[in-house]
């Protein structure tokens, strides 16, 4: 037993003792640099703040057989122009391989909490125009050639939602390197496409705002906040999975459809109301529709699963009324083919 209380009692000496030093030892180090990510992947999902880097070397010169596809068509378009029209079938070949070429885009795609928006600040870039190497900052997420969110419910059009960028060695003086993003929600894109060397440094950061309208859905189980905030507008969330819908807390519509008390599952004639339904691709503007959902309940509804390569939720709103619901996803699986309400043709 002394033995016991001893060996106590020197731990919390011992304990005591430990503290100072590990105070001290905080004090002394600095804050804890950025948090540094190297890009490794074509398509690199990023949830994390911090600078992520990407860095092609240029081929070794021992291995002059494997040069760069941009810097051979241009060699090869140099030699054409000299004599002109002479090899027309090189002159194609160039053309698709420069084709090709052009097909090699990659991105950074950000996601971040429902309730934030991105900021992408090009701390460096080494992406020169004159090999076809290309930057570009997208509001919003770009996949086949769709874009979240849809074209029509964003308030920016598309030209304003892309933001193309290269470095023109051959401009001078040479404007300035640095270049700083926002997105208008929780999800941005950085694609780049450089067909020789380059790299670039990209630091990412994200900023809590207070009336999120469209969201891109990060987790695979999570409750998501919709309202319109008395605004005119319509928002949609989006799960990139065939997910398992269920609403809580929904208040939709004027004073006559809620009085009743109860969810009401077909709302097509109403203005205000909230769509629920599945797309293959990223346009929720293409979606087919499971319900539209409007009243006022309390209780959380049941649930639904929409088996489609991306699940949609929209919230249709004139301004004329406060709406607001709490949007229950999972991620459905086998087991909720049962409840399923909707599946996408493959
Ligand atoms: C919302 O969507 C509906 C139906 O697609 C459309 O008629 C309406 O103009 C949209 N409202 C806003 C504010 O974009």
């Amino acid at each position: 037993m002394k033995l016991v209380v001893y060996l106590y009692l020197s731990m919390v000496v011992l304990g005591v003792q430990a503290w100072p030093t590990v105070k001290r030892s905080f004090e002394l180090y600095p804050p804890p640099p950025t948090n540094v990510h190297t890009i490794s992947d074509c398509m690199h999902v990023a949830s994390e703040p911090g600078d992520y880097i990407f860095k092609k070397s240029a081929p070794s010169s021992s291995s002059t057989s494997s040069q760069p596809l941009g810097v051979l068509n241009r060699e090869a378009a140099t030699l054409l122009e000299l004599e002109a029209g002479a090899e027309a079938e090189i002159a194609a070949a160039a053309a698709a391989a420069a084709a090709e070429a052009a097909l090699d885009v990659c991105g950074l795609y950000v996601i971040g909490e429902p309730d934030t928006i991105v900021e992408i600040t090009m701390k460096h870039y080494d992406v020169n125009c004159e090999t076809g190497g290309l930057m570009a900052f997208v509001d919003g997420w770009e996949l086949n050639g769709e874009y979240f969110p849809g074209i029509k419910d964003h308030h920016r059009p598309l030209e304003d939602r892309v933001f193309e960028f290269c470095n023109n060695y051959k401009h001078w003086p040479r404007i300035s390197n640095k270049k700083f993003f926002r997105s208008s929600q929780n999800a941005a894109l950085l694609q780049y496409r450089i067909p020789a060397r380059g790299s670039f440094v990209a630091n990412v950061r994200f900023h809590k705002i207070t009336q999120p309208c469209n969201v891109l859905v990060q987790d695979t189980a999570a409750v998501y906040k919709m309202a319109n905030y008395g605004h005119a507008r319509n928002c949609t969330l989006s799960a990139l999975f065939p997910a398992s819908i269920s609403l809580a807390n929904l208040r939709i519509g004027g004073k006559i459809v809620r009085a009743q008390q109860k969810v009401n599952y077909d709302c097509n004639m109403f203005t205000d109301r909230l769509e629920i339904g599945g797309s293959a691709g990223l346009d929720a503007g293409a979606m087919e529709l499971a319900s539209a959902v409007c009243g006022a309940s309390n209780e959380p509804g049941p649930e639904q699963a929409i088996f489609c390569g991306v699940t949609n939720v929209r919230l249709l709103s004139t301004g004329r009324y406060q709406n607001q619901v709490a949007v229950v996803v999972r991620k459905a699986d086998e087991q909720d083919l049962d409840i399923a309400t909707l599946m996408c043709a493959l």
